[in-house]
């Protein structure tokens, strides 16, 4: 099932530059499942021509406030029904009009008749954003529950540097299915670790495995989605950082253990999604080994367990952990959560090696074994939230 299945969004377009990434917007929150209706204002016809939104987005595309709809009621009608209604880009005029109620055209007049969410993102010059006019707006929308997304940092159509830039459409796609989910975990702080982790043999060697982080990454959008404060400890992985999320990363084990041991605390759930290398070279040499004639020999020492100190620890957080056993998955994932004293694991085979785009995994706590649907890893850690929020519920 795609993110947006069985939603209706109402995507209002006003006259910005950045009205192009609105296009490209209108084809993600598609492509992710939505029906999507675009109302543009007459501003906004001067840099897309609607008929690009009408061609991505498969729907007529409203615009003038007499341009009606079947019942001549567009401006009610449109938000009917709808999950929310989206409006970006929003310019600082369009936020200056929510702010004050007015409605003067298609678009404010349905954002006043709405019944669903607002959310808007901001895309202006960063005087314009900054000026003191436009934050009284904004803090006006936030006062009304009217959510706003961004703006980002960076360089501007103006050419200027700063605060005003509109989100990329990619981002502000992730930002409308977190807040269409439900908020389970509203309230909760969440640490995760993820990733791998990296053993240095010398300045350029070390041992480490073949986990991805995906996983790891996931069940932190996930958990951010829920409505969660989320602190990821990332091993080694090349994977952006999910929006909202705050992210601290490591190399070796005993980095991610100070990391961790450092933020526990406040903490109401953790989660070692992190493959951490059982073992680390007892020596790292401070220059490159030589080849040498023979076979070679390395002395390992063990890693400290840090998911078992967390779990040990007398105030300690509602602690999950994964069992990637390539057999017995059963046996192996009931025993680990039993040592470590967990009331949770993630147990999945791993037959072909770590680091797919999709999962298959069980969930085993008191109650048995509990398995998830497989799906991609973003859809398999919902469903893995939505346990860990039952089970504190
Ligand atoms: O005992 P095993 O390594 O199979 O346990 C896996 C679980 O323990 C995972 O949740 C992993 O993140 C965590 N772990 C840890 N520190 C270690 C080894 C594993 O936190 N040194």
């Amino acid at each position: 099932m795609a993110d947006l299945d069985d939603r209706r969004i109402v995507l209002g377009v006003t006259g910005g530059v950045a009205a192009y990434k609105a296009a490209e917007l209108t084809r993600l929150l598609v492509k992710a499942g939505a029906a999507v209706d675009v109302v543009m204002t007459e501003a906004a016809g001067h840099f897309v021509a609607p008929t690009t939104f009408q061609a991505l987005s498969g729907r007529p595309v409203a615009s003038g406030l007499w341009d009606s709809g079947p019942r001549g009621m567009a401006h009610i009608d449109l938000s009917r029904g709808a999950d929310a209604v989206l409006v970006a880009p929003a310019t600082a005029d369009f936020i200056a009009k929510l702010a004050h109620g007015f409605a003067d055209d298609l678009l404010s007049t349905l954002c006043l008749a709405r019944d669903c969410p607002l959310l808007v993102a901001p895309a202006m010059n960063r005087q314009m954003w900054e000026n003191p006019a436009t934050r009284r707006n904004a803090a006006q929308l936030g006062a009304d529950g009217i959510v706003i997304l961004g703006p980002a940092s960076g360089e501007q159509a103006c050419g200027e540097v700063g605060e005003g830039r509109m989100l990329e459409a990619a981002e502000l796609c992730e930002e409308l299915v977190a807040f269409l989910q439900p908020r389970i975990l509203a309230g909760r702080r969440v640490l995760l670790t993820a990733g791998p982790t990296f053993e240095a043999l010398d300045p350029v060697r070390g041992i480490t495995n073949s986990s991805s982080g995906r996983m790891g990454f996931a069940l932190a959008r996930a958990c951010r989605e829920a409505g969660a404060v989320v602190t990821l400890v990332a091993g080694p992985v090349a994977l952006p950082t999910p929006r909202g999320v705050v992210r601290k990363d490591v190399v070796s084990a005993l980095d991610m253990r100070r990391e961790v041991m450092a933020a526990v605390d406040g903490h109401d759930i953790f989660i070692g999604v992190a493959a951490v290398a059982d073992y680390r070279p007892v020596e790292s040499r401070p220059h490159k080994i030589k080849k040498g004639s023979g076979n070679m020999t390395l002395e390992l020492a063990a890693n400290p367990d840090i998911l078992a100190e967390v779990a040990a620890r007398p105030v300690r957080p509602f602690c999950v952990g994964f069992a990637a056993e390539s057999q017995n998955l059963d046996e192996y994932a009931q025993g680990k959560r039993q040592a470590k004293r967990l009331p949770l694991v993630v147990g999945n085979l791993v037959q072909h090696g770590l680091g797919g785009e999709t999962n298959q995994v069980c969930l085993y706590d008191d109650h048995g074994v509990h398995p998830v649907p497989p799906g991609d890893k973003l859809s398999v850690a919902r469903a893995i939230v939505t346990h860990i929020a039952g089970m504190l519920s």
